[in-house]
């Protein structure tokens, strides 16, 4: 069991019992309206989170995530949701650029 705190998501947190799931699985299974432009194929970088506690609790890089880390689409602390998943608890955000118009975000 494993915990996602979305910090400006007013630190909504999710509990999670499958660790197999990819967090943007989990993240929508709570009615988290999220960005997936790629449908979740690691083609883009829309769902992207930002790690700011836990970024060892999440299971390794996979071949895309390298990819755009290499050319500069993702941060050290940044993964694609679409391609990890928990091996502990992590805390997030919402990248400020995939944020959505219509969502209330706490910062
Ligand atoms: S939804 Fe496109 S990379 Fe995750």
């Amino acid at each position: 069991m494993s915990k996602i705190v979305i910090k400006n998501l007013d630190n909504r947190l999710l509990d999670n019992k499958d660790n197999s799931k990819s967090v943007l699985n989990i993240i929508h299974e709570n009615h988290i309206d999220w960005m997936f432009a790629c449908g979740g194929n690691g083609r883009c970088t829309t769902c992207k989170i930002v790690v700011t506690k836990g970024l060892d609790n999440l299971s390794e890089m996979t071949e895309a995530e390298i990819k755009f880390s290499q050319i500069g689409k993702l941060a050290k602390n940044e993964r694609l949701a679409c391609q990890c998943s928990l091996r502990g608890d992590v805390e997030v955000e919402v990248a400020a650029q995939n944020k959505f118009p219509h969502m209330k975000y706490s910062y």
